[in-house]
């Protein structure tokens, strides 16, 4: 059995491109109304255009730092009184600064803990509430083989990755008889800008953001007898280390 989810609402953060760009647009054309975040406006501007012609579903931008809980907190509130509620969260908007433990500053340390985990805390913390008013709902964290896979330069990547799936698994376990589900994923190299990289570098064998959108389509219709709870999604050939 498949859910169905047309007519649910989802909020993905850091919608206006990569990943939870792709992931919006999935939801949108299953007929999931869909507010997502972003800090540039131009960005999420033109995330809402391509949003539009992509499915029954209605689209709301919000300029909305997830570092920052009151931002959140009323970007939801407005999600949930435009759609009449909320059945999906996506903790997807992160950042990558890439520096040995000696070099990186701790204002660097600070804005990738701050956003990749601390904001994940806030967009699940300001919308369990609404979760719970109908009775359940999803949860989903986009988090990396970095959370597990550790490398130079990495400290502070993987530390928030590796800290975001903690937090998802001990979530998993407060929420579940709430019937809120809460899966993460965990993705190898995908083809985005991600930390300033070519969105069009290495698309011969890395992973589409499509492919991550795929997965986090598959949980949402997933039976709900069971639950898988953490994905790793990996190239099939990465490139060979010569
Ligand atoms: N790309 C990869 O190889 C890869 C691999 C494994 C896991 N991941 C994970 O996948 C997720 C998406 O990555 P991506 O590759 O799609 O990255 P991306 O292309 O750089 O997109 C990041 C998104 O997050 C938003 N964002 C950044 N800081 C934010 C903040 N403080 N508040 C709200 N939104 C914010 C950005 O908004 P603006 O456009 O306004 O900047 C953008 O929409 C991340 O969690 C990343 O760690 C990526």
């Amino acid at each position: 059995m498949t859910r169905e989810l047309r007519g649910q609402v989802a909020f993905v953060t850091g919608g206006s491109r990569g990943i939870g760009l792709a992931i919006a647009r999935a939801l949108v054309a299953e007929g999931v109304h869909v507010g997502i975040t972003g800090l540039n406006e131009e960005r999420l501007a033109s995330a809402r255009e391509a949003l539009h012609g992509a499915g029954p579903a209605q689209v709301e931008t919000f300029n909305a730092d997830v570092r920052q809980f009151d931002q959140v907190k009323q970007a939801l509130g407005a999600l949930t009184a435009r759609f009449g509620g909320l059945d999906i969260i996506v903790n997807n908007a992160a950042v990558g600064i890439f520096s040995s433990v000696a070099d990186m500053t701790p204002e660097q340390w600070s804005e990738v803990i701050t956003t990749n985990l601390t904001g994940a805390f806030h967009v699940t913390h300001a919308a369990l509430p609404h979760l719970r008013e109908r009775g359940g709902g999803s949860i989903i964290n986009i988090s990396s083989l970095a959370g597990t896979n550790a490398f130079t330069g990495g400290a502070a990547y993987c530390a928030s990755k590796a800290g975001l799936n903690a937090f998802s698994e001990v979530l998993m376990q407060e929420v579940r008889y709430d019937n809120i589900r809460v899966s993460y994923v965990m993705p190898g190299s995908v083809a985005t800008g991600f930390a300033g990289g070519d969105p069009e570098k290495g698309t011969d064998w890395k992973i589409a953001p499509e492919e991550v959108a795929d997965v986090v389509m598959n949980l949402l219709h997933h039976d709900p007898r069971s639950l898988p709870s953490r994905v790793e999604l990996r190239p099939s050939k990465p490139l060979r280390k010569s």
